[in-house]
């Protein structure tokens, strides 16, 4: 040990150092810490608006009715196969159900349609739900286009942020929200990609049910939004995470997608589809990365493929295979997918009456401020406008828990609690800064 004659040999002191005591501290993920702050609170009338996941009118998790009843076909059927691994693309049925779902191959608007030729600019594989199609196209683009940047929205999924800084792109944001208007800052974004996107920068958009806001371009915005890529040569990267969730229509919610599909000339673009939220399998770790290229050439989507293969191959093998029997069980079969619309209709409805009831109540109480943008932003969040202060605030006063941009998820409200949580606001709106 710390011989003479071997001087790279183990000294004691390293014996007793780990190698790892140099390593910063890492900030906590803030919807998570945010989750065990509320655990630990004993107060019996704590609120929690903390954590983006679907709850029932009695504050519980909701297991799908459409997922238990597949889940019961899958055990009834008693595969031998089912634990054995699925290809390193994924479970191939899978990829082609969740295909049809983003480009609407049997969308009932038939200018939503994707017609058989489209299907092959598509280039699918499935992924550990829509983190890790997130995590998968950014390593793609970074390792094989190598963009100058990616414009990423100011405020968005902070997940978006640690995703590519690990990928090693530069990030620079776009304004996204106008805090004035409480909607999608349309101006702000425009002038700011024309000024400084440059060709094959990344831009990341939400495509529908903006998290953190809750406010979505409107079509005509989309619209002007897909010339300016094709104009600037960007690589627009979406990010659909509540497709059916947020509106409780399909098409509604993927229109973004397949307007951009449809665009001439053509253009490239990826696809971050997760089914944690429209299918309540949080843990499961659902999803698919779609890649569209602008032309259809074998080769070129043979080589896509493979690469994306190549990079899930030395990361994880292949995506686990649970949670994607059950989605396409239900998009494979008409009688449960039918029930599905049923289930999606079932939370996008109940979160719709809980806006309606906070903002009912906040005007009722002649809360300070205007709270229209509350009915007027969509999907599982909404900003509502408190100031940091103000959220520290509701916590330490009266136990509501939100994220301290003021991000409240809209589904841990409920009748038994709504109240409450819109009393506490006009408290802290009267009272705080
Ligand atoms: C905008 C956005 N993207 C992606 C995700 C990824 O979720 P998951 O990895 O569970 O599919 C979320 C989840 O909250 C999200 O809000």
């Amino acid at each position: 040990m710390g011989s003479l004659s071997d001087p790279l040999a183990l000294t004691a002191s390293d014996l007793k150092n780990s190698r790892f005591t140099s390593l910063p501290p890492t900030p906590p993920d803030e919807p998570f810490a945010v989750n065990g702050a509320y655990i630990e609170d004993k107060d019996p009338q704590k609120v929690n608006l903390g954590i983006g996941v679907y709850r029932t009118a009695d504050g519980l998790p909701w297991p799908l009715r459409v997922v238990e009843a597949a889940e019961e076909h899958l055990h009834e059927a008693k595969n031998v196969h089912r634990h054995e691994y699925l290809t390193i693309q994924g479970d191939r049925e899978f990829l082609r159900l969740a295909t049809d779902l983003v480009f609407g191959a049997e969308a009932k608007n038939s200018t939503q349609l994707m017609t058989g030729p489209d299907r092959d600019r598509v280039v699918s594989i499935q992924t550990v739900s829509g983190t890790g199609a997130n995590r998968l196209g950014a390593e793609l683009l970074a390792r094989n286009i190598q963009p100058g940047c990616v414009w990423i929205p100011d405020p968005t999924w902070a997940n978006h942020h640690t995703i590519w800084e690990l990928a090693g792109v530069q990030r620079k944001t776009y304004p996204y929200y106008n805090n004035a208007s409480k909607s999608f800052d349309f101006e702000g974004t425009v002038r700011t990609l024309s000024k400084s996107a440059k060709k094959n920068d990344v831009i990341i958009l939400h495509a529908c049910a903006h998290n953190p806001t809750g406010a979505d371009p409107t079509q005509e915005q989309w619209k002007v939004l897909s010339e300016l890529c094709k104009e600037k040569g960007l690589i627009p990267f979406f990010d659909l995470a509540y497709q059916g969730f947020a509106s409780g229509n399909l098409e509604q919610d993927a229109w973004s997608i397949r307007h951009f599909f449809r665009c001439e000339p053509k253009l490239e673009f990826c696809v971050a589809q997760s089914f944690s939220k429209n299918f309540g399998l949080y843990g499961q770790r659902v999803g698919a990365l779609h890649v569209v290229t602008s032309t259809v050439n074998h080769q070129t989507s043979q080589n896509l493929l493979g690469t994306l293969c190549h990079l899930v191959r030395g990361e994880y093998s292949m995506a686990p295979r649970g949670g994607s029997e059950i989605v396409r069980t239900v998009l494979g079969d008409k009688g449960l997918k039918n029930k599905w619309f049923d289930d999606l209709m079932t939370m996008s409805q109940r979160i719709q009456q809980m806006r309606q009831a906070l903002y009912d109540e906040l005007i009722r109480l002649k809360t300070l401020g205007k709270w229209d943008h509350i009915l007027k932003q969509i999907g599982m969040f909404t900003y509502l406008g408190l100031s940091e202060t103000q959220v520290m605030k509701i916590r330490s006063r009266h136990h509501i828990y939100m994220l301290k941009s003021g991000r409240i998820s809209i589904s841990g409200l409920n009748e038994s609690n709504v109240k409450y949580v819109a009393q506490s606001i006009d408290d802290v709106v009267r009272t705080v800064v």
